[in-house]
């Protein structure tokens, strides 16, 4: 009998940035991910997909989320997790990335997941090992199962993606969440606008699709959806904005400017939040209004479908 990959897998065996996946392959991502909402809802929430299969973590950046949710969504699949972080790495005895590749795939992993601080070493990393990988950021790169959660969050609340006006602002210079987002949302047909001032707009965004404000209150305009960003302080070399108390007057989210967007607009924020910077906190407290604990309730769930959908042993027919 021919092995044969399951009917829904992904057509690439890696997940390294949404540029490079179809939105079919979104849609296959976000339809697997609401049975394991479903699934993550219920007292006995194992499931056995990954058993035997052995995931690597390897991070890097320091992380909260992304990190707990990448190795509970493996151990709820019912694979071996191994956390590796920079701290403990033999990166710090000067042994270089690509050596750290060859070493953990003699060991046979099934799905490595890595966050770096430079764009492009995530590939850099997948090109010497024969398992999956899985980018969960690189640098100001990609942050694609980011983007995923975050279409999964909007679909959830909108009931679709296409034909919705999305407002990102904040640091768009230095975040990886933004350009994943940017990719993904105009790829499934909402309209993205950039809300930022200009010495956080990075030179030429608009040709990947997006509208760029920078009038905070112009930007919001009839927003269905919008997210905000952190401004990424570790990743400027210089002074970007003149102070936070004169960044938030301008473009923190505060109920004032909430109110030129939809009135059932629906706030997001990947966290971590700087209250007070970025977003007042009654805006950010706002069940009513702000997705962004379900954001991390559904991030689990895109994470335990990427795993499966890419860690899984293929079927035979
Ligand atoms: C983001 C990141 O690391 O890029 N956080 C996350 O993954 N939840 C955004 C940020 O750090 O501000």
């Amino acid at each position: 009998m021919q092995p044969q990959t399951r009917p829904n897998a992904l057509a690439q065996r890696d997940l390294l940035g949404i540029d490079g996946i179809s939105p079919g392959d979104v849609t296959t991502i976000l339809d697997l991910s609401e049975s394991y909402v479903a699934l993550n809802r219920n007292a006995q929430k194992k499931s056995d997909v990954l058993r035997g299969r052995t995931l690597i973590l390897l991070f890097f950046e320091t992380s909260t989320r992304t990190r707990t949710s990448f190795e509970l969504a493996g151990k709820r699949l019912g694979a071996d997790v191994i956390n590796i972080s920079v701290a403990s790495s033999a990166i710090k005895k000067g042994e270089t990335l690509i050596d750290t590749a060859m070493t953990l795939n003699a060991m046979h992993p099934d799905v490595i997941v890595v966050r770096h601080p430079d764009a492009g070493a995530v590939r850099l990393l997948a090109n010497h090992v024969n398992c999956a990988v899985i980018n969960a950021g690189d640098g100001s790169h990609e942050h694609p199962t980011q983007a995923l959660l975050d279409a999964l969050t909007i679909r959830r609340h909108k009931g679709r993606l296409d034909g919705l006006r999305v407002a990102i602002c904040g640091d768009i210079l230095h975040s990886r969440v933004a350009r994943s987002n940017i990719l993904l949302l105009s790829m499934m047909g909402s309209q993205v606008r950039l809300v930022a001032p200009s010495t956080l707009v990075p030179p030429a965004i608009e040709r990947l699709g997006a509208e760029v404000f920078h009038d905070m209150r112009q930007g919001l305009e009839e927003c269905d959806i919008i997210m905000m960003l952190r401004l990424q302080a570790e990743r400027m070399q210089g002074t970007f904005v003149p102070s936070t108390r004169e960044y938030f007057r301008y473009f923190g989210l505060d109920e004032a400017k909430l109110a030129m967007a939809r009135p059932d607009a629906l706030i997001l924020h990947p966290g971590p939040m700087n209250r007070g910077v970025e977003i007042d906190s009654s805006v950010a407290d706002d069940i009513t209004r702000s997705a962004i604990l379900i954001q991390v309730e559904l991030g689990l769930a895109v994470r335990q479908a990427c795993l499966d959908l890419l860690g899984r042993e293929p079927e035979t027919a």
